[in-house]
């Protein structure tokens, strides 16, 4: 049992929430381990809980240099409040500085869910952007477009696509031959999406962080993947002291790193290309530096872990100078899923499950009353067992969603726990908090409704 596999299916309505089961088995790193500047209320309680490579983009944040964050919706159905974790993580980033760019999977629903352009486009407009605005996501500082008219990301979805193969998909998304082929372009697209705010034409290179829910992790492990595959220079820990740098031959650049047609090596060509390492090695301040031609590789002992981020930026910086793509995996950050109000998954596709950004207070407060409960079956076994937090879905929404206090939680935690609180009575306090956080939301939606347009990409009104 312990050492079955997990799959990831990012289409699929059911998710795995064994989150330290994921977090081994796909190599995220524990977010516990990172100090964070301004943590929100999603840091603080846990519920952002892993990430890939973020203290690249806290180091570049921290020296003042630029980062970039990017996102996607899926425009299928309404907007409810899962799918505003995510931009609580992005609005927390772009406080921190990040330039924000939102992709409109239009292609992805319409391949996978059938979903026009046209709808797609009037569902992101008006259920997601709108919401955005009121969630207070600042639109000078946010360029949402439409997968379907950038051809930036379209383009480099294509090219992509050399670094990768069926089995590889296979693998990562159980694709099968059956498998419609527009399904199986919609991840190309999806790394395309990922790439592209690196490129010169958006912003050039700097880390991009990409926050997401853990079902989309497929997506960030075939990107990542693919841009280090794609990478000229490779840079590793040495074994034994420093840093070491090699060369990865590809199709591009065999010509430029003198490997002739013929399988001879020109060795005027190589002693170019690793003098112009070495001179981007010393711009960066190291003087020891072992350049080996013949052995196609350098060294750089006095050069420690820290420096490795340094000095992979500047030599991808090199490979663009020499006409490569020099692209950066992708950093990430991932949430947990909050539970649907029913107890089983959240889905806009099962209303009864979850509450949507425009649903009024009266069903709201209707939901709410029918949720699921962690309280004991009489209110004698309740005072006398407790109830469990844990599982109750009115205490788990006051702590994803509703209320920012956090010693209130503990308190009314512990409380429910030990059996002073009852069951309806946590109702009532989430439904309250919830009233205010949806009235507040409503005014707000009614006073950014103008802003919408402003939110868009140039290319994308
Ligand atoms: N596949 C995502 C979803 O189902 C949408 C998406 C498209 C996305 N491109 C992206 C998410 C890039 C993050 C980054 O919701």
């Amino acid at each position: 049992m312990g050492d079955e596999k997990l799959n990831i299916d990012p289409w699929s309505s059911t998710q795995s929430t064994d989150y330290s089961r994921i977090i081994e088995q796909f190599g995220l790193s524990n977010l516990n381990n990172l100090t964070l500047p301004e943590p929100s209320h999603l840091h603080r309680r846990g519920i952002i809980f892993a990430h890939r490579d973020l203290d690249i983009v806290l180091d570049s944040q921290k020296m003042g240099n630029s980062f970039g964050v990017l996102t996607g919706l899926m425009p299928s159905g309404r907007m409810h409040l899962g799918h505003s974790m995510v931009i609580e993580q992005v609005k927390w980033f772009q406080k921190l500085g990040g330039d924000v760019t939102i992709a409109v999977a239009d292609l992805e629903s319409q391949a996978t869910r059938g979903v026009s352009l046209a709808k797609g486009r009037e569902i992101a407009l008006n259920e997601y952007v709108a919401n955005y605005a009121a969630l207070g996501l600042d639109p000078n500082l946010t360029n949402v477009y439409f997968q379907s008219t950038r051809s930036e990301v379209q383009r480099l979805g294509f090219q992509l696509g050399k670094r990768t193969n069926l089995s590889e998909f296979e693998s990562i998304y159980g694709f099968k031959g059956e498998t419609n082929l527009a399904h199986v372009q919609a991840p190309m697209v999806q790394v395309g999406d990922i790439l592209h705010p690196q490129t010169d034409e958006f912003g050039g290179l700097r880390p991009i962080v990409v926050p997401v829910g853990v079902d989309q992790d497929p997506h960030l492990r075939l990107t990542r993947g693919i841009a280090s595959k794609s990478n000229w220079f490779n840079i590793k820990d040495n074994n034994g002291p420093g840093i070491l740098i090699g060369l990865s031959v590809q199709d591009e650049n065999a010509e430029l790193l003198g490997q002739m047609p013929n399988g001879r090596i020109d060795k005027n060509k190589v002693a170019n290309i690793f003098a112009m390492i070495v001179e981007n090695l010393v711009e960066l301040g190291f003087s020891d530096i072992n350049s080996n031609p013949k052995q196609g590789t350098i060294v750089v002992p006095s050069a420690t872990k820290k420096d490795m981020n340094a000095i992979r930026m500047k030599l991808l910086q090199l490979e663009r100078q020499l006409g490569g793509m020099g692209l950066l995996a992708p950093s990430s950050t991932y949430h947990h899923f909050a539970v649907g109000l029913t107890g089983e998954k959240m889905s806009s596709s099962k209303p009864k499950t979850t509450i949507f950004l425009d649903d009024d207070i009266g069903t709201v407060t209707k939901k709410i009353k029918k949720a699921y409960s962690g309280g004991q079956s009489t209110i004698e076994e309740h005072r006398r067992l407790g109830g469990n937090p844990d599982i109750d879905v009115a205490y788990q929404y006051m702590m994803y969603f509703f209320e920012q206090d956090d010693t209130y939680l503990a308190e009314i935690n512990s409380d429910y726990r030990n059996g002073k609180i009852l069951a309806g009575e946590m109702k009532q306090l989430c439904i309250d908090k919830a009233t205010e956080w949806m009235s507040n939301h409503i005014e707000l939606r009614n006073q950014t409704e103008h802003m919408v347009e402003e939110f868009l990409a140039l290319d994308s009104r």
